[in-house]
């Protein structure tokens, strides 16, 4: 993640001095700029700045008019946040296995689908895309909405696009662990006029004296407060300006210490969707075993199977059914009976415990990382 220092602190004081903090106040302008610059920067049409990334979540899914009844596709390996986000909306999440690119299998998705099945979340999980080519084909067929997750991969490219922009909607987070860093924060973004409209009206409480829906010939709808503010957008376009050159960065140190891992027999990369640009690194182990041992050297992040709330078997209130009042649970309104298990998603437990992140170490000299990684193959 990009550091946040002089310039951001330099920004955040221009925006008190312009005295406007709320987004929609006067002659506010920062929020709306930054949603302007990221639109063109990323290629997508509309950008509606909210206040984290499963708000971003949850406000798609209500534009797209996801709500009971409606069983929602996540895969198994993501934060809980991709999961949850539905039963906000009082829909369900069906888990689905991932595949060793740690993104979600299709194969498992046309498994998975029911008559009730009305939307995809692929999740573009540690920064590696998900094969959005497969994924897009089988929601056309299928008539189903492809909201990405690409909370973990604002500024991660697939073939000739960026992540979040290839669905019919998607999903940024800017907190303090993401590539672009504000604490706090999200966005939608979407190509399709209708949707963005919907999710801007949802985000600020369906209040229509703004004019959120001045374009769409449906009556107002009860939203929530998601919105961001002038000190989040002033801070997001000093961040923008510093994503794509760390993204470049990341890519030719990714693109070096795979070469080096993949001279060495006893390391097998994971496969990626995309490994012209990938940004991404993790190894895969034969055995649980030897991805323990793993662990122990330098430069090896923990296990994916370890990485807690990413990992189904962990999402305790979910697989509980359990909900803030009883009577509130989606899963009473779904038009069959769904439960989860802990081994309900076997192949997605197997290759998250023989998987490990390789660290890019962006923070230190190349020729440093070059060395821990010429120690690891030796
Ligand atoms: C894959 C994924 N989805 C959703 C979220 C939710 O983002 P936020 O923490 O900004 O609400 C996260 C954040 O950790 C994430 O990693």
């Amino acid at each position: 993640m990009p550091e946040v220092g002089f310039r951001e602190w330099l920004a955040i004081g221009r925006a008190i001095t312009d005295g406007h903090l709320m987004r929609y106040a006067g002659k506010a302008h920062l929020t709306s700029r930054f949603e302007r610059e990221l639109g063109e920067a990323i290629g997508t049409r509309h950008v509606l700045t909210v206040n984290s990334g499963t708000s971003a979540l949850i406000a798609a899914l209500a534009a797209a008019g996801i709500g009971p009844g409606d069983e929602v596709l996540v895969p198994a390996y993501t934060w809980m946040a991709t999961a949850a986000a539905p039963i906000h909306v009082g829909a369900v999440p069906v888990l689905v296995d991932i595949n060793e690119t740690l993104t979600i299998d299709p194969e498992d998705i046309l498994r998975k689908i029911t008559p009730h099945t009305r939307a995809i979340m692929p999740v573009h999980m540690v920064n590696a895309p998900c094969d959005m080519e497969a994924i897009m084909s089988i929601a056309r067929e299928h008539g189903l909405v492809v909201i990405e997750d690409a909370c973990q991969a604002v500024g991660v490219r697939y073939r000739n696009s960026y992540c979040g922009t290839i669905g019919d909607l998607g999903a940024f987070s800017f907190n303090r662990m993401k590539n672009m860093n504000i604490g706090e924060g999200g966005a939608v973004l979407t190509n399709d006029e209708g949707y963005f409209i919907r999710a801007r009206s949802f985000h600020d409480l369906g209040a229509t004296m703004r004019g959120h829906l001045d374009n769409l010939s449906v009556p107002s709808f009860v939203g929530m407060n998601l919105k961001s503010n002038e000190i989040e957008g002033a801070m997001l376009r000093v961040q923008l300006k510093k994503l794509f050159p760390q993204m470049r960065r990341m890519q030719e140190r990714r693109a070096m210490l795979a070469g080096i891992l993949s001279e060495s027999a006893g390391f097998r990369v994971t496969p990626h969707n995309d490994p012209d640009t990938a940004v991404s690194l993790s190894i895969i182990a034969p055995t649980r075993e030897e991805a323990i041992a793993l662990t122990k050297r330098r430069g090896i992040h923990n296990r994916l199977l370890d990485s807690s709330k990413h990992v189904y078997t962990n999402w305790e209130p979910i697989l509980a059914k359990r909900t803030f009042h009883p009577k509130m649970n989606p899963w009473d309104w779904a038009k069959r009976e769904i439960n989860y298990t802990a081994d309900m998603c076997q192949r997605t437990l197997d290759i998250l415990e023989r998987t490990c992140v390789v660290t890019l170490g962006l923070q230190y000299p190349a020729p440093l990382m070059r060395m821990v990684a010429r120690k690891l193959v030796s």
